[in-house]
C-alpha cells in the first residue's frame, strides 16, 4: 500500500510557511509515501518561482502541479525546463515550456503525476483536456499503474466528468483551483479516489487566500484593486489516498485539514491523540479572527 498525500493551492508565504513546516511532521506521523502539492499561487499568490520550488521539494514535497497562475512569475518560463518535478498543465500546445506529467521512482515502486487544467471559465482556454488526459494516462499505464491527477478547474461539473472518465485507470483524481475544500471525497466504482477541491493550503480569514477588505470592495464598486494575500491562522487542506500499489485502485481516501501549529509540542500532542487511525476527516478550526486586514 502507498499512502499520499495531496495538498491544494498554496497561498503565499503563510501557505508555504506552514506546508514547509508541516509536511516533514504529517509524513512522519501520518506514515506518508509521497507528497504533492499545488503550488500556483505559492509566490504572494501569484505563480511560483524557482527559489519557492528548491523550498518546498527539500521539504518533502515530491511533485509540485499548478494551473492558470503557472506563468505569473516571469522566471518560471526558463526555469520550469530545469527541473521536471514542476508541472505545468499537460493541455498546452505542443512547445510549451515545461511537462504536464512525472513518473518518479519510491521505495515503493513507480509514482505518476499528471497536472490538467479544465476548460470551463478558465483562461487561457486549452486544448481539450479529456483528449491530453486520456492519450498520457494510457502511456504512463505502461510504466505504473500508480498515477495521480491534479485537475485544475474551475466547475463541478467538468472535474466530476474528468474524474469518471478516468474512473479505473488512475487511482486518484483531485480538483484545484476554487481553493475551497468540498465535501465529496469518495472512491469511484472502478477503484479512482476522487474529490472536486482539495482546499487550498493559506490563511482563514480571507477570501480564497486574499485580504477580505479589498475583495468585498472590488464587488462592492467594480473598481480595479490590488489583492494581498491575507495574514494571520492558516489551515493546510487536502487529502490522504491510500492506494494498492500492484492494481493502483485507491482503498481509501480522506480530507485533510490541519490548523498550522508552528509549535511543535502542540503539533506532537494534538497528532498523537489521532492514535493509530491517522487524521479525522475534519477539523473545525479555533473560532475568532486573529487578524483583520486593513484595506
Ligand atoms: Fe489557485
Ligand atoms: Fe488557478
Amino acid at each position: 500500500m502507498l499512502r499520499l498525500l495531496f495538498l491544494g493551492d498554496i497561498i503565499g508565504e503563510p501557505g508555504r510557511k506552514a506546508v514547509i513546516e508541516m509536511v516533514p511532521r504529517l509524513r512522519q506521523r501520518w506514515g506518508i509515501d509521497f507528497v504533492v502539492a499545488n503550488g500556483e499561487n505559492a509566490a504572494a499568490g501569484r505563480g511560483i518561482t524557482g527559489r519557492i520550488t528548491i523550498d518546498l521539494l527539500r521539504a518533502g514535497v515530491a511533485v509540485i502541479t499548478s494551473g492558470d497562475h503557472i506563468w505569473d512569475q516571469k522566471e518560471v518560463n526558463s526555469y520550469i525546463q530545469t527541473e521536471p518535478r514542476l508541472l505545468r498543465p499537460i493541455n498546452y500546445p505542443l512547445g510549451t515550456p515545461g511537462k504536464g506529467s512525472i513518473v518518479l521512482e519510491t521505495a515503493k515502486g513507480k509514482v505518476g503525476v499528471i497536472n490538467v487544467q479544465g476548460r470551463t471559465f478558465m483562461q487561457p482556454s486549452l486544448e481539450n483536456p479529456f483528449h491530453h488526459i486520456e492519450e498520457e494516462v494510457r502511456r504512463m499505464r505502461a510504466e505504473t499503474h500508480v498515477i495521480f491527477v491534479d485537475v485544475h478547474a474551475e466547475t463541478t461539473s467538468e472535474k466530476i466528468a474528468l474524474g469518471r472518465f478516468l474512473d479505473g485507470k488512475v487511482s486518484a483524481v483531485a480538483g484545484t483551483h476554487t481553493h475551497v475544500q468540498t465535501a465529496d471525497d469518495q472512491i469511484f466504482p472502478g477503484g479512482t479516489a476522487f474529490i472536486c477541491d482539495a482546499g487550498m493550503c493559506g490563511p482563514d480569514e480571507s477570501v480564497l487566500g486574499r485580504e477580505i477588505l479589498p475583495i468585498i470592495q472590488r464587488f462592492v464598486t467594480s473598481m480595479p484593486a490590488s489583492f494581498p494575500v491575507a495574514k494571520g491562522g492558516v489551515t493546510i487542506h487536502g487529502i490522504l489516498v491510500d492506494i494498492e500499489t500492484a492494481t493502483g485502485h485507491a482503498k481509501a481516501i480522506r480530507r485533510v485539514a490541519e490548523p498550522h501549529a508552528p509549535d511543535p509540542v502542540a503539533l506532537e500532542e494534538r497528532s498523537s491523540a489521532l492514535g493509530e487511525e491517522g487524521p479525522p476527516a475534519f477539523h473545525p478550526r479555533k473560532a475568532g479572527v486573529e487578524v483583520i486586514p486593513d484595506g
